[in-house]
């Protein structure tokens, strides 16, 4: 195996390869700032106002990401987040706003209503045998006026977040309809209800004010389900699924080859934060330990990565050619 290794041989064997079109960098808009806010729990991010996001995404494109998912953080919340798809929303003008300056970038944005609710629960909430709890069907409805909403601003992509059965094939009937047949449907396929979610939750002020979202997202010991849950949204019409989080759950990516789709892999806020946070304090070399983390991902099977770190890994890649 030794020959294998030779220096000059290296590069003929390698089996997996790291590019900047991989990457989708996640953005966070929040319409109550003037100017970019940086997010305590992930050092190097920061919320963006609605009216420099733009900038930030030129940013990015210039750095060689050609890929954007978007999260709102509106000025108010209700019960029924109706700020969510509202034309003049944070969200559905960060949009219009990046797409008028960037054609060529591919903006996609996340379905949910987390960051629009004042209960903080990714949908419509009522009474249930079990208490209040996320109701599924209700739900449905607000999340396919959400996506429309993002598609009529000029979405490429649209990402359902909530974990609902039937989200995929709603959103993708309603797309239809309105004549969106060209949006893609990248669903939260297979995510899991994880604790590295947390400095999200800061983020995008999207933490919930009562119970867990443990009766939606999946259970993390179970691998069955979430191959299930993926198979579903495929058969919905999904474009591209995905395993959230990535790196400790490089099992389910594997897993999930069989159906032939395009997959994502969202390695999360908290994901982020360990590696931050340990090369703050000099344990690790952010650099290495952050590639090294996207290549296993990579390997493992993932075709894009939404990571924190694009704009970094773009920039280190191209320190390495
Ligand atoms: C919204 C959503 C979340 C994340 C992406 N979309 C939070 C959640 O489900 O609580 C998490 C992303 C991250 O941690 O980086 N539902
Ligand atoms: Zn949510």
């Amino acid at each position: 195996m030794r020959r294998m290794r030779r220096r000059i041989i290296q590069p003929l064997l390698r089996e997996t390869e790291l590019r900047k079109t991989d990457l989708i960098a996640p953005v966070f808009v929040d319409e109550s700032i003037s100017a970019p806010l940086p997010i305590a729990s992930m050092p190097g991010q920061f919320r963006h106002p609605t009216e420099g996001v733009a900038d930030y995404c030129e940013h990015l494109w210039n750095a060689g990401i050609r890929a954007a998912i978007l999260f709102g953080v509106p000025a108010a919340k209700d019960s029924e987040a109706t700020e969510a798809y509202a034309s003049g929303g944070v969200v559905q003008r960060a949009v219009r706003s990046i797409k008028e300056r960037l054609p060529q970038m591919v903006v996609a944005t996340d379905v949910c209503a987390c960051e629009y609710t004042d209960h903080g629960h990714c949908g419509i909430v009522g009474e249930t045998a079990d208490g209040p709890d996320l109701l599924n069907d209700p739900s449905l409805a607000l999340m396919v006026r959400i996506a429309v909403s993002h598609a009529e601003s000029g979405a490429d992509i649209v990402a359902p977040s909530c974990m609902l059965d039937g989200m995929v094939r709603a959103i993708r009937q309603a797309l239809d309809a309105a004549g969106f047949q060209n949006v893609l449907i990248v669903s939260y396929s297979s995510k899991f209800a994880s604790a590295l979610y947390g400095p999200f939750r800061d983020a995008a002020d999207s933490g919930f004010s009562f119970g867990d979202r443990t009766t939606y997202q999946i259970c993390p010991g179970n691998a069955r389900e979430a191959v299930m849950e993926s198979e579903l949204d495929a058969a919905e019409g999904a474009d591209i699924l995905m395993v959230k989080p990535a790196g400790i759950y490089l099992d389910i990516l594997l897993s999930l080859k069989e159906f032939g789709l395009p997959i994502a892999a969202y390695q999360v806020s908290g994901e982020y934060a360990m590696i931050k946070a340990a090369a703050e304090r000099g344990w690790l070399d952010e650099r290495a330990v952050a590639l090294e983390s996207l290549i296993a991902i990579k390997r493992a099977g993932a075709d894009l990565i939404i990571t924190y770190f694009a704009q970094d890994a773009a920039r280190w890649l191209d320190e390495e050619q």
